[in-house]
């Protein structure tokens, strides 16, 4: 069992009210499970939960619940927290296709959640601008790809938080200490070696192979050698590893923070070739003509966004084909020339939501993504039942440019 500090004792038995109650039951019991011996403080929250059509009725029900009692009780979340993205952009909801019913019930998720003082961030990348960790702090978020760049690449210290249990982080500041808040779960297990430099849009699939791959073999930190990723292709990296596996933790050879002190025993090393790679592809692209164009899974960076403005500046776009770029609210102030520049191309630059969350199948039926999470989901007759057509960003943009194949 935890040693708890006699003020968590107090917040266990319910002296800050019903909602610290509630949310220190489940931070303790998942410390109990995972053999934590206290709870630390967190400085940043992300919750996810918050698009209405992964969530459903019983989801809303929760959270509502939970910010009623919250306002009651007049307590707020303790320590900053930001959103996942939502199921629509709040604004352009009905150039979506989104149905009304749907957005009625996305605003009420959206309006509970701010009422408990939650940043209306509605992003997948808190960590551009928003909610940035500092080196060896530690956090409590949710969303898989956010918790793999926190960890990996910023060297925060995060576990892969559920809704429920980051809210929980939310409203106490603490969480349990485990897993990859502690040193020795923060070593690498496999070493993943490399014989050449992948394009950006293979790390996506190197990300998508490798996920399943690792974790069916029981690893769950690779430090990769043999590459020198850029920023945005180790964010679709991380973000495809923790989609089809449960990798929330990497190392890059003289690049990721903590590198240096990652390998300490002899390590089973993999190597993967672009043959591999090139195979792999095989079984993501289903060579389907896309109807709608989707980037930005992770939300778009700034050079992403612009690096799309810039293929479509003084374009025309196909009438058969939609242009969506997903990006964070945060990246699209700053960026308004490249936001615009999209937009009269006839693109849809979309804050709060991306085509995975949002209920594109009820509009579309094939996808062209160049993200490994997203091909990952897509498909899936449960979610999204896209045909999916997976290439690197530029081939894709053009594809939506009148006169180019
Ligand atoms: Fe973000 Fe949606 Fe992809 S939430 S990581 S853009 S599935």
């Amino acid at each position: 069992m935890m040693q708890l500090t006699e003020k968590q004792k107090g917040m266990l038995k319910g002296k800050e009210g019903e909602a610290v109650k509630k949310a220190m039951e489940l931070i303790t019991a998942l410390g109990d499970i995972y053999g934590a011996e206290r709870l630390i403080p967190v400085s940043s929250v992300q919750v996810s939960g918050v698009s209405y059509k992964t969530i459903g009725d019983a989801g809303l029900e929760f959270i509502e619940d939970y910010a009623r009692i919250m306002k009651e009780e007049g307590i707020e979340v303790r320590v900053k927290t930001t959103m996942n993205p939502a199921g629509m952009d709040l604004e352009k909801w009905e150039k979506m296709g989104v149905p009304p019913e749907f957005a009625k019930k996305q605003m009420r998720i959206f309006e509970a959640y701010t009422s408990m003082g939650i940043e209306p961030s509605l992003t997948c990348t808190p960590y551009y601008f928003v909610n940035v960790p500092k080196f060896g702090e530690h956090i409590a978020w949710a969303e898989s790809s956010a918790v793999s760049y926190a960890n990996s690449v910023m060297g925060a210290r995060t576990n892969r938080e559920g809704g429920p249990s980051a809210l929980a982080s939310a409203i106490t500041g603490l969480t349990a200490e485990y897993g990859l808040h502690l040193d020795e779960n923060r070593k690498a297990d496999v070493i993943v070696e490399l014989d050449f430099e992948p394009e950006p849009y293979l790390y996506a699939v190197l990300g998508n192979h490798l996920g399943s791959t690792l974790t069916r073999m029981g690893k769950k930190v690779p430090y990769f050698r043999g590459i020198k990723p850029e920023l945005d292709s180790m964010k679709a990296l991380g973000a495809a590893m923790a989609a089809t596996g449960s990798i929330a933790l990497y190392h890059v050879e003289n690049i990721t923070p903590e590198w240096k002190n990652a390998v300490d025993d002899e390590l089973e090393v993999m190597h993967i070739g672009r043959t591999e790679l090139t195979e792999h592809i095989k079984g993501m692209d289903m060579g389907c003509e896309p109807e709608l164009i989707a980037i930005g899974c992770p939300h778009a960076s700034e050079s992403e966004l612009k690096r799309i403005a810039e293929l479509v500046d003084g374009r025309k776009k196909r009438p058969d084909k939609e242009l969506w770029v997903s990006i964070s609210r945060a990246v699209a102030e700053r960026n308004p020339d490249a936001v615009e520049t999209i937009e009269r191309f006839g693109g849809l630059v979309l804050r709060d939501t991306c085509m995975v969350v949002s209920p594109i199948e009820n509009r579309f039926k094939s996808t062209g993504v160049n993200s490994g999470k997203a091909a990952y989901y897509l498909p899936k007759e449960s979610f999204c039942r896209q045909c999916i057509r997976f290439r690197p960003l530029e081939e894709l943009v053009m594809m939506a440019v009148e006169g180019e194949k």
